[in-house]
Order: C-alpha cells, then sequence, then structure tokens
C-alpha cells in the first residue's frame, strides 16, 4: 500500500498501548504500522515513514538489557513523537538525565500546557487538560536543545520537544493515546498532520480500492478458495475478494453438525443469494459425529475437529477445484503484530483450531487480504462491502463449534438440547439491546443431572450454564452484570421450552483465572 498512502510507523517498546497508538492515527486516516523496537535503522528508513512515534514500554532505561534504538535514527530529521518509555530513552540517547522518580506516577494529573504552538495546538481547555500518566522514572534534565512545553504538579517536564537544528522530535511523560487524557486524540493528529504532513487518505473506500488491485494483480487467471465460516474475518475476506475477481473465487462452508440453529441458511441466504458468491455447503455432519463419538477430553475434540475440517476441505477442494493455486485466509493485523511481537507470543492455553495447516500441504499460496487491518477497520470495510449487520456485528464463535460447549461426550441428542437453549439466549439477548455490548453470550451444557418438579412429577434432568461476558479483544474478560428480569427470561424460557432441562445457573467467574467457553 505505500505507494498510496503517507505512513507512521510505531517502534513497540512492548506498551500494552501500543495497538492503540495505531488504531488512533489510523482513525485519524492516516496509515500506521507497528514494528519491533529492534528493527534495523535500514528497514526503517526504506518504509519512508513520514514521522516515527516511539511507544511507552515497561523497561526502565536503567535496565541491564533496556531495548534500545540507533541514536542515528533521532539525526535523521523525521519527525519523532517519543511517549514514556520512548520519552526516557530520547533524553538518554541525547545525553540527558533520567532519574528513577521515588514513586511511581499512575493514573489522572492535570496538564498544564505551556507551548500550544504546534503538538498541542486546541488540545484541552484554556492551557489545561487531563491526562493518563504511567511511568516510573522521570526526566531530572533535558538534552541539549530541548525545552519543556507542559508540565504537572509532579513532572517539570511532562512534555519537551527540541529547538532548531535538524531534529523534529516531541516526547511526551503522558499516553495521548488512552481515552482518559482528553485532547490525546487532537494532540496525536497535530502530530501527523501538521508536524509530519500526512494526509488523511487512509479510508475503507480507498483500502477496497487498492486491494481489488493488488488481489487481481496477484491471481491473474487462478482460481482462488476460501473456507467460509460465517464469522466476521472470514465473510468480509470472501466479499473483498469476490469484488475483485469473482467467479475465480470459490468459498467452501462446511457444516460440521457442530453449528447454531439457522446458522448454515443466514450463511446461503448472505452469500450465495445476496452476493451471489460460489457457494459449496458440504454436509459433513454425520462424519464429524462419528468421530467424535465417546470423546470427551476438550484438546482431543478440538485435534479431532480441525484434523476432519482441513481433511474435508482439501478433498473438496481438490475433486472439484483441482486447479485451485490460491486460498483466501481472514488473518488480521493483531495477529501479524502478534507473530513479530517485540514480547514474543503468549502462552498457548488452549490449540485454537484455524486453517493454518491448509496452505503447506496443499501448496496453496495465500491471500490475506486484512493483513493489515484492525478488527473496528473490517467491521467498517464489511459494511464498506455490503455485508449485512448481522454479519458485520456477530458475536465470535469458536472454530470447534458446540463441541466444546458440550461437557462431556457429543451426542446428537445432547446437540439439540445445547442449540434449543442457544437459540433461547440469543432471541433474548437481541431482543434486550445488549448483544453489541456483550463479547459473548451463550449456553453451555453441563455434564450433570439434578433434580426438579414439574407438575406433580419428579424429575432428573440437565443443567445449561449462562456464560455472558463483557471483553475488548477475548484476551481478559468479566462476566456480564445483566438485568435479573433478563436472566429471569432466559431461565424460565429455557426450562420450559428445552426438553431434558430443569435448571439453568449463570457463571459468575472472569478471565483469568478462568477461561471464557468451559472447555
Ligand atoms: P477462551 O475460552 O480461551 O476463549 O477464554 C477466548 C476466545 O476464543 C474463542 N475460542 C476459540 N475459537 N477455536 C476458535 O476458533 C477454538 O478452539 C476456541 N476456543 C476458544 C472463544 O469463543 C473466545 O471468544
Amino acid at each position: 500500500m505505500e505507494q498510496w498512502h503517507d505512513r507512521i510507523l510505531i517502534l513497540d517498546f512492548g506498551s500494552q498501548y501500543t495497538q492503540l497508538i495505531a488504531r488512533r492515527i489510523r482513525e485519524a486516516q492516516v496509515y500506521s504500522q507497528i514494528l519491533p523496537c529492534t528493527t534495523p535503522l535500514a528497514t526503517i528508513l526504506a518504509y519512508r515513514p513520514k514521522g516515527i512515534v516511539l511507544s511507552g514500554g515497561p523497561a526502565s532505561v536503567y535496565d541491564k538489557n533496556a531495548p534500545m534504538i540507533p541514536r542515528q535514527l533521532l539525526e535523521e530529521g523525521l519527525p519523532i513523537l517519543g511517549i514514556c518509555y520512548g520519552m526516557q530513552l530520547v533524553t538518554k540517547l541525547l545525553d540527558g538525565e533520567v532519574a528513577k522518580a521515588s514513586h511511581r506516577e499512575y493514573g489522572r494529573a492535570e496538564l498544564m500546557i505551556d507551548d500550544a504552538s504546534d503538538l498541542f495546538k486546541g488540545v484541552g481547555k484554556g492551557a489545561s487538560c487531563q491526562v493518563w500518566m504511567s511511568h516510573g522514572d522521570r526526566i531530572e534534565r533535558m538534552p541539549k536543545g530541548f525545552r519543556s512545553i507542559a508540565h504537572t504538579a509532579n513532572s517539570p517536564v511532562a512534555a519537551m520537544k527540541s529547538t532548531g537544528g535538524k531534529r523534529r522530535i516531541y516526547c511526551l511523560q503522558f499516553h495521548p493515546e488512552v481515552a482518559h487524557t482528553t485532547g490525546g486524540v487532537k494532540l496525536l493528529r497535530n502530530f501527523v498532520y501538521d508536524i509530519c504532513g500526512c494526509k488523511p487518505t487512509w479510508t475503507m473506500r480507498s483500502y477496497v480500492d487498492t486491494a481489488v488491485e493488488q488481489i487481481r494483480e496477484q491471481v491473474g487467471q487462478e482460481q482462488v478458495i476460501c473456507a467460509l465460516s460465517g464469522g466476521v474475518d472470514s465473510s468480509v475476506a470472501a466479499a473483498l475478494t469476490h469484488r475483485a475477481i469473482g467467479d475465480q473465487l470459490t468459498c467452501i462452508f462446511v457444516d460440521n453438525g457442530l453449528l447454531r440453529a439457522g446458522e448454515k441458511e443466514q450463511v446461503k441466504q448472505t452469500f450465495a443469494r445476496q452476493l451471489h458468491l460460489n457457494l459449496r455447503l458440504l454436509d459433513a455432519a454425520q462424519m464429524f459425529l462419528a468421530a467424535l463419538k465417546g470423546v470427551t477430553d476438550p484438546e482431543r475434540k478440538r485435534k479431532i475437529i480441525g484434523k476432519l475440517f482441513i481433511k474435508q476441505f482439501e478433498a473438496e477442494a481438490k475433486s472439484k477445484l483441482g486447479d485451485a493455486k490460491f486460498l483466501v485466509q481472514g488473518t488480521l493485523y493483531p495477529d501479524v503484530i502478534e507473530s513479530v511481537s517485540f514480547k514474543g507470543p503468549s502462552a498457548t492455553i488452549k490449540t485454537h483450531h484455524n486453517v493454518g495447516g491448509l496452505p503447506t500441504k496443499m501448496r496453496l499460496k495465500l491471500i490475506e487480504p486484512l493483513r493489515e487491518l484492525f478488527k473496528d477497520e473490517v467491521r467498517v470495510l464489511g459494511k464498506e462491502l455490503g455485508l449485512p449487520d448481522d454479519i458485520i456485528w456477530r458475536q465470535p464463535f469458536p472454530g470447534p463449534g458446540l463441541a466444546i460447549r458440550i461437557l462431556g461426550a457429543v451426542t446428537p441428542e445432547r446437540l439439540a438440547m445445547l442449540r434449543n437453549a442457544e437459540a433461547v439466549v440469543d432471541q433474548e439477548i437481541r431482543k434486550s439491546g445488549l448483544y453489541h455490548d456483550l463479547w459473548q453470550a451463550f449456553a453451555v451444557l453441563l455434564p450433570v443431572r439434578t433434580v426438579g418438579v414439574m407438575g406433580d412429577q419428579r424429575t432428573y434432568e440437565h443443567v445449561i450454564a449462562l456464560r455472558v461476558v463483557t471483553s475488548l479483544d477475548g484476551m481478559t474478560a468479566d462476566w456480564a452484570k445483566l438485568p435479573h428480569e433478563l436472566l429471569g427470561t432466559i431461565s424460565s424460557r429455557i426450562i420450559n421450552e428445552v426438553r431434558g432441562v430443569n435448571r439453568v445457573v449463570y457463571d459468575l467467574s472472569s478471565k483469568p483465572p478462568s477461561t471464557i467457553e468451559w472447555e
């Protein structure tokens, strides 16, 4: 995309907020890209960035292995914005003095702006604004040629800039990217527009044009296949590729028998009838259920489902589309960053099934048209491509489907029970208007039976657990404080309408230490 858009590079020193900086800049319609702080100078310059942000990070410049950048980067005349650790790094590299503060400054602080001529132009009300601090060390003496442009009660140098000479460096002791910093958005815009001279060209409309061109060029006259799950990522990736190459794309949707009620129908309706996309529906329910018979271990379930999925997909692709050369995948930018992260990949708690095994085995080349996008950008793109809201705003649904929500062995009877309970949860959550505020809301079928009474009859039946969580990215989550009336309605509807269930419980655990799914 480089020939089309101005670019800001963000060097990541491991701050939890690095992705947020990238998103804020992209919201200003300027393309931004995260690179590990260890990226060589020549590589950085080869990207021809209009400006560079040095992120915060957990290290102290005094640490033995403190991450560094070559001093030369500061002498290139490129606009640089150092945030927290980035500020301390600049100070250290340019022979200023960083001191260990006697106590960490964390949380809200009032910032007094002393120079509103460029970075702080129009930021805050009057000469002050609220900022979010999170740092241990602080600037004791600025490097030569720097001037303080804002202060707080605790930090005489809460922001500084270089004056004169070739350097165009700005540094902040606080985080402009977080919502608690009022005026942070304005500040970042001042940096990218006025100081770096970027133009706001990064829109999803322009993205569609560029991506369509690129896909056409990459694919030529070849055939392309895509595993469609109906989730937002694979749906948008498929729709975008279809926009580029039309009938050269064939999507394969595998019905593994572990789907929710109406799911297959919705995919058919949207992609075949509405978007007129080549869609093959593979009915493999019997095969999956046979393979899962008697299996109770969650990881074994995942492995069986993942392997069978690949086998089915491969067989279908080979027999019907033997000459396909490309595979579309809905990889997102956070996955890309994760794999090149300065912090290294995070530990695997559950083996998340994806189709990663496909291209190597099938010798297919990958098309990943969402590789540069964040989730919220993917949604805007989906809208741009005419996908219905139902797909764009769908809550995540795991690849192994209902199999990991039936604790113990998966049987047709248990599937039917869970599917019916799931449908009630879905209907009631949508009706309450809370669907979009929740990360996921679903039912889990427990492997226990409890005693109840219905009419004059004693019952001995199953228990459904409700799992409803809020989360930003699925990495951490909290149980949702749903209104009691809503919980009551869901519970009584499930007990009345779902045969075989006589009790409903609500899951009150957060992640960590629990996970979102029960298996
Ligand atoms: P956990 O249970 O690990 O879930 O807290 C975090 C998010 O990941 C989803 N999940 C999966 N997705 N295959 C998937 O495609 C899986 O095996 C899988 N396990 C969990 C889960 O629904 C939640 O959104």
